[in-house]
């Protein structure tokens, strides 16, 4: 199969390019499309033989749900079966946005996209591109991070075409995603509203909404052996890039000496190492590739750099990625959630 990229400059003057896309969907064939997270691979959410070729082109365990992607508010109702009101809160709040609303869903989901699950994941896309799209579809679109199973998730058109050209029919080519990490996975089914996947609507503007909001144990260690699953993408070993990551922890002048002393240990064994550095911290390393997130003051900003600096390292050919521990406030909760992910939970205390 041969992979189209069309470029989308203007939702509005491009819009025929989306709308060959919004044929696609509705033939039953998959999609790539940009959103304000990371870019997406969809199908008709209503359709789970379409549903199924997301699976196949990625390469994803069957046991591992979608989250279905609508454009209005009222595309939600008929998917669920409760509304919680303080879920229509959130979404009055939060959307469009990258807030992802577990639910209680209705006979109208295949199981294929639920994974048998007797609840739904739905959120609303901020993306004008990603909108427009399911728009034209007439239909909720299913939609996973456009990257194979276990691999870092796209945040360029580029990256979707590095994991999945002659794979998919299409991608829509949006630009860079403003976000860069999947949205935050919230659980409305729980006593207690409950993260089951730290993202872009950061903990405490939950809280400031809600006042009592939980995170899962998961978001920062890995599952223990029979623990049960809530989320099953937070099983999987996930985000990595080719090269062994190894997160330090510690404070900010202990890190980076750490860090140059593990980085000269594995140069002199012939090995090739990077770092992922903050703004604070750049001038402090000594060899190595130096690859910055950003100022540890703005954790929005090291968000949406975090996956293209590790498929930079996978470019740049490193074999090990020394990479600093981030406080794990505001949007740093959901880059350490990531960053362990990708180092398989190594960490090392400076
Ligand atoms: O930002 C995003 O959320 C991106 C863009 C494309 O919208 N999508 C995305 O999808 O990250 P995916 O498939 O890579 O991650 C979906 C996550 C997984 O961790 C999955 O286990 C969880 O949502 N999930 C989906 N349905 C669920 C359900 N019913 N209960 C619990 N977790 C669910
Ligand atoms: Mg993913």
């Amino acid at each position: 199969m041969r992979t189209r990229v069309l470029k989308i400059n203007d939702v509005e003057s491009d819009c025929s390019a989306i709308l060959e896309a919004a044929r696609l969907i509705q033939g039953g064939e998959v999609v790539a499309f940009p959103t304000e997270t990371v870019y997406g691979l969809g199908a008709n959410a209503l359709d789970a033989t379409a549903v199924q070729k997301i699976f196949e082109a990625k390469g994803r365990p069957g046991d591992n749900p979608l989250i279905v992607h609508i454009s209005k508010r009222q595309d939600v109702d008929r998917l669920v079966r409760e509304l919680p009101p303080a879920a229509s809160t959130l979404m009055e709040r939060f959307w469009p946005g990258p807030l992802t609303l577990i639910l209680k869903k209705s006979h109208l989901i295949p199981d294929t996209v639920t994974a048998g699950l007797d609840t739904v994941a739905i959120r609303m896309p901020r993306h004008p591109v990603a909108l427009r799209l399911i728009e034209y579809s007439g239909v909720p679109i299913a939609a996973p991070s456009a990257n194979r199973s276990g691999h870092t998730s796209p945040t360029t058109a580029q990256h979707v075409l590095d994991d999945l050209d002659g794979r998919i029919p299409l991608i829509l080519d949006g630009g860079k995603c403003q976000v860069g990490l999947e949205s935050t996975v919230l659980d409305m089914t729980a006593e207690v509203p409950t993260i089951l996947r730290p993202g872009g609507i950061t903990y405490e503007m939950l809280t400031e909404v809600l006042g009592q909001v939980r995170v899962d144990a998961s978001a920062l260690k890995p599952l223990k052996e029979g623990q049960p699953v809530k989320s099953p993408g937070m099983k999987y070993a996930h985000y990595a890039p080719h090269a062994q990551v190894v997160v330090v922890r510690g404070e900010l002048d202990q890190m980076v000496e750490r860090i140059n002393a593990l980085a000269e240990e594995y140069i002199k064994q012939g090995m090739k190492v990077g770092i992922l550095a903050t703004h604070e911290t750049k001038d402090y390393y000594k060899e190595g590739k130096v690859l910055v997130l950003g100022s540890r003051t703005q954790p929005a900003v090291m968000a949406s750099n975090l996956f293209s600096a590790l498929r930079q390292f996978d470019d740049l050919g490193v074999d090990v990625v020394f990479a600093e521990w981030i406080e794990t406030k505001d949007e740093g909760l959901a880059i350490m959630n990531r960053m362990l992910r990708a180092a398989a939970f190594r960490v090392i205390d400076a």
